[in-house]
């Protein structure tokens, strides 16, 4: 047996017949409750399904899946293969237009939606999350993505990254539902764009390297936005437009170099690259050919 303490609880349990169960308890908050999830999901592929489910006290039991591999740990070794990955994750997403009727939960963003609104006496958190918080305050035309009142909301996942998908043996799944709630339409597919930026950037030495790959990666983009853009006009819904999803992407990644300054401390050479890149995709949307 195993025992993770950290914001959760996780504990995988060996039964006598050798089967491998992940016990898995959240932190006691009810807004953050995956159980309540879990209690509602469907059959969607990306889906893996408890064994068990307990509400009261917010434990989910799923298989142990011994040799998944998350896509944070493939993209040290192919980067394209996460991008493929992570386009047929967008795509099942948008096919199974998962709508759980919990209406009373928020993405919460790292950066507020009107900057400047903080600074290092109202918020304790450190000094390179205030270096992201910078970078963004000084280029006026990002301030204005972080304002997030005409966007549509719906239900999204919110918390897809890169080591919250496994890859067990041909089949993919989204974990980690702790954070179901409502966001801006397309928050989730943008995500998945954004983490395919993040794995190309990390897996290059140097920030030239990534160019090719990040080209490859707009293409995927624009790709995904119109097969989500053909299933809102398939069920009469406005589109999103090329602008809005690119605002959408860099905001996820802006997000993204917050958080994990806030748990590192500190920014690398290799965040550098990914505000560039969180600033070239805000301000000039989804290039292709340059
Ligand atoms: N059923 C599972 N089988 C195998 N590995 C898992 C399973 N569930 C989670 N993991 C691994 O444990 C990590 C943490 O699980 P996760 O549900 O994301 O919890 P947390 O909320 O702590 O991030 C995942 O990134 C993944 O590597
Ligand atoms: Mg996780």
């Amino acid at each position: 047996m195993h025992v993770q303490h950290g914001r959760n609880t996780l504990l995988v349990i060996k039964c006598t017949d050798g089967r491998e169960y992940l016990f898995k308890q959240g932190n006691g908050n009810e807004l953050e409750s995956e159980a309540l999830v879990y209690a509602e999901v469907g059959s969607a592929t990306f889906i893996l399904p408890p064994i068990y489910v307990d509400q009261k006290l917010d434990v989910i039991v799923q298989p142990f899946l011994r040799n998944a591999s998350t896509l944070e740990l493939i993209a040290r070794d192919s980067a394209k293969f996460v991008v493929g990955s992570l386009e047929q994750l967008a795509k099942s997403l948008i096919d199974s237009a998962i709508q759980l009727p919990i209406t009373d939960r928020q993405l919460r963003f790292l950066i507020p939606a009107h900057v400047p609104i903080l600074d290092r006496t109202t918020i304790d958190r450190s000094n390179a999350f205030f270096q992201v918080l910078n970078f963004v305050q000084s280029s006026p035309c990002l301030s204005v993505i972080f304002d997030t009142a005409d966007l549509r909301m719906t239900e999204a996942h919110c918390d897809l990254k890169l080591d919250n998908v496994v890859l067990d043996n041909t089949s993919l799944f989204l974990l980690d539902w702790e954070l179901y709630s409502k966001a801006p339409l397309g928050w989730d597919i943008a995500s998945c764009v954004g983490s395919m930026l993040i794995a190309c950037s990390r897996q290059s030495k140097i920030a030239e390297e990534t160019a090719p790959h990040l080209r490859s990666v707009f293409q995927v983009g624009r790709s995904l936005l119109d097969y989500l853009n053909a299933h809102l006009v398939s069920r009469g819904q406005k589109t999103i437009s090329v602008p809005e999803f690119s605002h959408l992407v860099g905001r996820y990644l802006f997000e993204r170099i917050a958080s994990e300054a806030c748990f590192k401390h500190y920014l690398g050479p290799m965040d550098m690259v990914l505000l560039d890149i969180a600033r070239h995709v805000t301000e000039r949307t989804l290039e292709c050919n340059e």
